[in-house]
Formats: C-alpha cells, structure tokens, sequence
C-alpha cells in the first residue's frame, strides 16, 4: 500500500494548482490526476450531479489505480460531495478549505473578500466556517460567475479575464478589503492578474499548502527514493486539456481520456 499512488481530482485544471503543492511537499509520492473537463464547471451544476461525478471518479481511481488516498483538488467537491465521499470509501479523503481561518488571523483592516464558486458559498460547509470566523473579522463572499470557464479557456490575462476579474474585486476594495482568499482551486492561476488589480498590499490566500501538509500527517509517506510519478486523465478532449496543463505548468504534460 506505501508505494500506491494518490489519487487527486477537479472539475477540470485548477486541481493542478494543488497537485504542485503536494509534488513539492511530498516529491517521492507517486500520483494520479483526473480532471473532469467533459463535466466542468461544477460551481453552478446540481448538487446530485456533482456527487455522481465525484463518486464516479473516486471509484475510477480506486479500482484501476489502487489509490491509497483521494485528494479532492476542489473547493466546490469537497463542498458538496466530501461527505458521501467519506462516508461511502474507506481510504483518507482529503478535501479543499477557503483559508478563511488565517485570513482573520492576518488582515489588519478587518475586512476579508472570499472568491469562490457559487456552489461553494451557498454550501453548508462553507456556512459553518463563516460562522466560525465572523465574530474575528467582517467577511464579504463573491461568487464568481464565469472565472473558471475563462480559465479553462486558457484566458489567464487577457482583457476579458481582467475586467471580470475586477468586477469582483473592486467592490470589496471599495470597502477596504486587505486580505482576499481564493476559495476555488483555479483561482492561483490568474493571481498574477489579481496581484496587478489589488496591488502589493493585499495579502491572497489559496489553501494548496496546507492540503499538501495535511495529506502528509494522513499518510505513512514513502521513504526517499525514486521520484513519484504522475499520470493524468481527463473526460474531455486529451489534447486539448494536455496543451492547456502545459501552459498552465510550464512544462509539457500529456492527458489520456478518461471514457466518460
Ligand atoms: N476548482 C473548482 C473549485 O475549487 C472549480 C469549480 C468549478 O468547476 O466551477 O471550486
């Protein structure tokens, strides 16, 4: 079992965000990525729909991979699903958490902006976590219609991307926002984009890191050695969602097809 590899999945590329994270801090582990291109995006689809997918997927690499863990590389998965998902398998499954906690723990004016998927913020998770946290800091939550279709189009900085990007975050500068948490997975890829928006003072949260610690006090990792391996598969089109993974990694990543 030490030597299976991890399983992680999203709805489509933003899970890669994490899946660096976790190569970084655990370099000898061996993992499986699957991104559910065909299926994307999960922030506004049914919730029945997204557990189905997330059991579907779990299973895939359960069965043909003998994964020993299941990282959820999405905020909106693991929003929705991460309770069947625990419930019905019996391997570590790690999920996605806005960084709201070290958000309060850092802002100085007191005013915290949240980015995520639609799916994320209505969630009982996610309401639970808020009321956690409000009494330390005022919380303003933006659902981001439209961010991640742009992203999985590959429009990281283009004109488009900028001035959605801005109709989200201008109103929580407005309100003196000093501190913005990604509460979705592909929102670290256009942090370039909203460092240039909010400028150097704002500190932006994202969650990779500490999924990656954790999934490593979950597991009896691997003594150094061979370096881990990655595999990647999508239900969309390989070559595309291949070329895309390239950009997105710097570096030249081939997809093979999922089937469904
Ligand atoms: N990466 C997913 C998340 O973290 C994106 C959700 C979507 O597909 O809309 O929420």
């Amino acid at each position: 079992m030490n030597n299976h590899p991890i399983g992680v999945f999203d709805s489509g590329l933003g899970g890669l965000t994490v899946l660096q994270d976790i190569q970084t801090l655990l370099p000898h582990e061996s993992l499986v990525y699957i991104a559910d291109s065909a299926y994307a995006p999960y922030g506004e689809k049914d919730a029945g729909d997204i557990v189905n997918r997330c059991l579907y997927i779990a299973n895939t690499l359960i069965q043909q991979h003998k994964i020993k863990a299941l990282v959820v590389a999405c905020n909106t998965a693991t929003a929705v699903a991460i309770h069947t998902l625990r419930e019905k398998l019996d391997i570590p499954v790690i999920g996605m958490e806005p960084a709201i906690k070290p958000a309060v723990d850092i802002t100085s004016s007191g005013v915290v902006g949240v980015l995520a998927t639609e799916n994320t913020l209505k969630s009982d998770k996610f309401s639970n976590l808020l009321d956690a946290h409000q009494h330390k800091a005022r919380i303003i939550t933006q659902p981001c219609f439209g961010l991640v279709e742009a992203i999985e189009q590959g429009e990281l900085e283009g004109e488009s991307t900028r001035q959605l990007l801005l109709k989200y975050v201008q109103p929580m500068l407005d309100e003196a926002v000093d501190t913005i948490v990604l509460g979705c997975t592909h929102y670290p890829l256009i942090e370039p984009l909203l460092r240039k928006l909010v400028g150097e003072q704002v500190h932006i949260m994202s969650t990779g890191v500490a999924v990656a610690k954790q999934l490593k006090s979950q597991l009896q990792s691997m003594d150094a050695g061979a370096k881990g391996t990655a595999l990647f598969y999508t239900s969309g089109d390989a070559t595309k969602v291949g070329d895309l993974a390239s950009k997105f990694l710097n570096h030249k990543v081939d997809f093979q097809g999922l089937g469904v």
